[in-house]
Formats: structure tokens, sequence, C-alpha cells
């Protein structure tokens, strides 16, 4: 595996595959890698021949309280996680590279309408940063096809959109959410929580199932559901931000005849904000 710190090296060597004929999957990350990634890059296997992987704390995308300074950052790990997973080159550029002018100066993007609501509105200028960032990284890889998680489900949706609209000539795949075994979802952000904290989070999978459930019965108060949702977490001890039913193609507010929906929420327990999501079909 090949490691690139600057974009000119990253260019060269996706000329080169593409000389060869050969496809690019990209699998952007920030790092701190957990089987959660290493599944996105296995989803990637099937869509090309070349594998790159970025790693980059973005500091656009954290709010000025937020966890950037601490964010976890591992990447002697990393690089061996990437290697064994058969990843070609690794892409971990510093602040600079990405941002010569700093990331506070630099152009930003909005994707209207999707980047204000759920997480957007306790985390202003957050989906500025991701729209940036993905945008800037697909403008350098150039990938045929990149893999973004569904845990993310709004930051898929926003990408999805992003490439839409600036006609980037880029497949968008979906990886599914993995999970520990007590269905907690695998989040970098997991490590903040304590011992007697872990024991609790899997709460929070538990209450987006009890609301698919109550949609595939056919339950259509939405806003019931919802208020059920974020009872059940504070009674078990998180401070949610939110507990959303949504359309799961562009997140708008469902109607009576929706039938792809999502469950969404994000919840603070202890020093970490968990998100997490279920997709229902009615
Ligand atoms: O999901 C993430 O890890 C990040 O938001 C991403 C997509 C790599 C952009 O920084």
């Amino acid at each position: 595996m090949r490691r690139a710190t600057s974009i000119a090296e990253v260019r060269a060597a996706v000329r080169d595959w593409r000389r060869g004929g050969e496809r690019v999957v990209f699998v952007p990350t920030m790092g701190n890698l957990h089987a959660g990634h290493m599944s996105l890059l296995e989803a990637a296997r099937a869509h090309g021949e070349r594998f790159i992987a970025s790693i980059f704390v973005n500091p656009m995308q954290f709010g000025p309280n937020e966890d950037f300074a601490h964010y976890p950052r591992t990447p002697e790990r990393d690089a061996h996680m990437l290697r064994d997973a058969g990843c070609d080159l690794m892409f971990s550029p510093d602040v600079a590279e990405m941002y010569p002018r700093g990331a506070e100066d630099s152009t930003r993007l909005e994707v209207p309408g999707l980047s204000d609501i759920l997480c957007g509105e306790f985390r202003p200028g957050h989906f500025q940063g991701v729209a940036t960032v993905v945008c800037k990284l697909l403008h350098i890889v150039e990938p045929d096809a990149a893999v973004f998680g569904e845990k993310d489900f709004q930051q898929l949706t926003v990408i999805r959109r992003l490439v839409t609209d600036l006609c980037m000539p880029v497949h968008i795949i979906a990886a599914p959410t993995v999970r520990d075994a007590d269905g907690l979802a695998m989040s970098s952000r997991n490590q903040y929580l304590s011992a007697a904290e872990r024991a609790r989070a899997p709460a929070l999978q538990r209450a987006l199932a009890a609301a698919a459930r109550r949609l595939a019965g056919g339950e259509r108060d939405y806003a019931a559901i919802e208020r059920d949702g974020l009872r059940t977490l504070e009674a078990e001890g998180f401070r949610p931000d939110y507990f959303a039913i949504k359309c799961a193609e562009e997140l708008a507010p469902p109607g009576p005849d929706s039938h792809h929906l999502v469950v969404l929420t994000a919840a603070h327990l202890g020093k970490a904000r968990l998100i997490d999501n279920v997709q229902v079909r009615v």
C-alpha cells in the first residue's frame, strides 16, 4: 500500500491506474478505523480494482466547542488495517494541504434544505464542512465510486444531493451500519463512553427499533412515535437532540402515503454524542 500526503501524489497514482483501465473506488474517513470502516472497504470491492482511503480529521465540520482537538488520531494503526484490507493508497493530508488559506477563509458549500435540519440544527455549519471536504476529496481522487456508511444517514443524503447538483460523475455506494453484538452502532465516538454508559448505550438502537416496529405495524401518528422515542431515551439517561421520522429519500416530513421511512436520532450520553437510524419500508 502506498501512502500519500499530497494531492499531487494521489492524482499521479490515479492517472496511472486509469491508463491501465482500472476503476478506482474511494473510501473517505476521519481515521481511527474500526470494523465499520472496514465494511466500507469491503463494500468497495465489488465496484473497482483500485482502492483509496483518506484519513483526514476535517476542521471545517467541527463546531468551536466540539471535539476536533481530541478526536482520536491513530494513523499508524489505521495504515496497518488498510494494508491488511487490501487498500492500494492511503491519503492522509495535513490541514494546510487541504485548506492552504485555512479552513475558516476557504470556499464552503451549502446543500440547502438538508444542512440545517436534524443534526444540522444542533451542529450549525457541520454539513457545510462535510459537503466542502467531500467535494474537495472527490475532485482530488476523481473516483468511479465512493462509499459512505448508512450510519451517517443525513451525511449520505447530503452527499447524494451534492454530487447530483454538481453533476459529479461518481457513483455513491451506501454501506449498511455495522453494530456491536448488543446493537450499538460502531463509532469512534463510542470511546468517549464510560463502562456504565457503554452498557446503557444500546438503548438508542432499541428505541429506534421500537419506533420502526410501530411504523411497520401500520401506525401513522408520527408525532406520537417521536415523542415516545424522546421519552424512552430520557428515561434511559440520554439527553436527546432529536428523535425524528422522515422520508428516506430526501429527509422530507412523511405523509400518510410515505412508504420508505427512516427513523433518526442523536443523543448525548455522558461526553459522547451518539447518532443512529433505522429504515422502514411500509
Ligand atoms: O463520515 C466521516 O468520517 C466524515 O464526515 C467524512 C465523510 C470523511 C468527511 O470528513
